[in-house]
């Protein structure tokens, strides 16, 4: 094989973006093998590739040898397990489920190993992150104290929750902010510092919109090392903000407005506890500013070339299917300790959330005053819950 036919399941926003990237050449040895989507109308601007309505048809059709799953979040597991059966690779859009036990179904359905399994962070390619986590994990600022993410730059408004039937519904998209526009933060923030043992986290729902969801989050973590971290987010506020800000023993590193500046310690804080000598206030400080310019890397493109080669060459992924389970882990924990009013150990019972989940769709009276497009995925989410 020298060039992969890959096929898009949900060509709406995100799929659609994929599809036209693929048919202007941007991906090298990949071509748009079909489109499908249970939405006759999305799928009007691919006339040029064979189009199916089922992702059944579409992974029966043997035009497809990798899938790229770009529909609402339940659906991913259905899809990309299906897609296993029938011996295709998967790219899955974040996130990889909805729900912790959902992403264990997923993750265990990828018995062939020959198969490929990938997830769509793309934020993993912004060279910002990557030099915060060499800098944090190669033990630049020494042991970490203290991380505060504020990442309030996810406003929404009415319309977009609009946009679609399944959007911030506990049917449709199994919540809100965490769920949907969060997943690339929880990564990263994973990717970068590890899991966190505990979670104490108050999810306000339907704080800003007409919404069942959450769309308002604060959360405190705590990590077995000591490490603290307050992590906040909202889909209603604006301007927002997204300032990242790490506190070592050597000294601070701050992300902010695409910048990144290392405040040096030039002794760390921890010799100040070993010795009651010499040493006297605060240590002196050098302002290292770290700069690395406008590039945001090469977000989805770069993610779907990885893929690529990876079926192609065996090259690493840069994001690994299975790794995405700690990003929803990590939402869902938010969740469920703002719903149970107590903190939460890591990891999460699966099952706990699972039912709780359950309940929040089997209680929801809510119903959306105005959709504009788009299709439920109650069958998908039924299937999330082993129905
Ligand atoms: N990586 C990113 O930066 C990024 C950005 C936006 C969205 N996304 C992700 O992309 C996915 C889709 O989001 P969107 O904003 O494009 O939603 P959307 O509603 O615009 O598109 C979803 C499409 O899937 C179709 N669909 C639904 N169920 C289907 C099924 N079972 N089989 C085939 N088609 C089906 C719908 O008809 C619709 O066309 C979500 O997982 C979302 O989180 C990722």
């Amino acid at each position: 094989m020298n060039q992969v036919r890959i096929g898009i399941v949900g060509v709406g926003a995100m799929g659609g973006a994929h599809a036209r990237n693929i048919l202007e050449n941007k991906i090298n040895r990949c071509v748009l093998g079909a489109v499908c989507d249970i939405d006759p109308a999305r799928l009007k601007e691919f006339t040029t590739v064979p189009q199916f309505s089922t992702h059944q048809k579409m992974l029966r059709s043997g035009k497809v040898d990798a899938v790229l799953i770009a529909t609402p979040h339940y659906s991913h597991v259905t899809v990309g397990l299906a897609a296993f059966k029938a011996g295709r690779h998967v790219l899955s859009e974040k996130p990889l489920g909805v729900h912790k036990a959902d992403c264990e179904k997923f993750i265990a359905g990828h018995t062939d190993k020959k198969l490929v399994f990938a997830e769509m962070f793309n934020q993993r390619t912004n060279p910002y992150y990557i030099k915060i986590r060499e800098m944090v994990r190669g033990g630049e600022l020494g042991a970490i104290r203290r991380i505060n993410w504020i990442i309030t730059n996810w406003f929404r408004s009415e319309v977009y929750y609009a946009s679609s039937a399944w959007r911030a519904t506990w049917v449709g998209e199994g919540g809100g902010v965490l769920v949907n526009q969060c997943p690339h933060n929880l990564d990263l923030f994973q990717w970068i510092f590890g899991m966190p043992r505990r979670v104490r986290a108050t999810c306000r729902l339907g704080h800003y919109h007409a919404i069942e969801v959450e769309d308002d989050v604060t959360a405190y973590m705590e990590y077995d090392t000591g490490t603290t971290a307050v992590f906040i987010t909202s889909t209603g506020e604006a301007p927002g903000t997204n300032r990242l800000e790490i506190v070592g023993e050597n000294g601070k590193l701050v992300y902010e407005n695409n910048a990144l500046t290392f405040i040096r310690n030039a002794i760390p804080t921890t010799e100040y506890s070993r010795t009651t000598e010499k040493i006297f206030g605060q240590p002196d400080t050098t302002i290292v500013p770290i700069s690395l310019g406008d590039d945001q890397g090469g977000q989805h493109n770069a993610v779907l070339q990885n893929f690529i080669d990876a079926i192609l060459d065996g090259t690493p992924l840069i994001a690994q299917a299975a790794e995405g389970l700690n990003s929803v882990e990590l939402g869902n924990a938010m969740l469920y300790s703002s719903l149970k009013n107590k903190t939460v150990e890591l990891p999460l019972d699966s099952a706990a959330y699972k039912r709780t989940l359950k309940q929040l769709i089997n209680n929801s009276k809510f119903t959306k005053k105005e959709v504009r497009t788009g299709t439920t995925s109650a069958e998908d989410m039924n299937k999330g819950f082993n129905k």
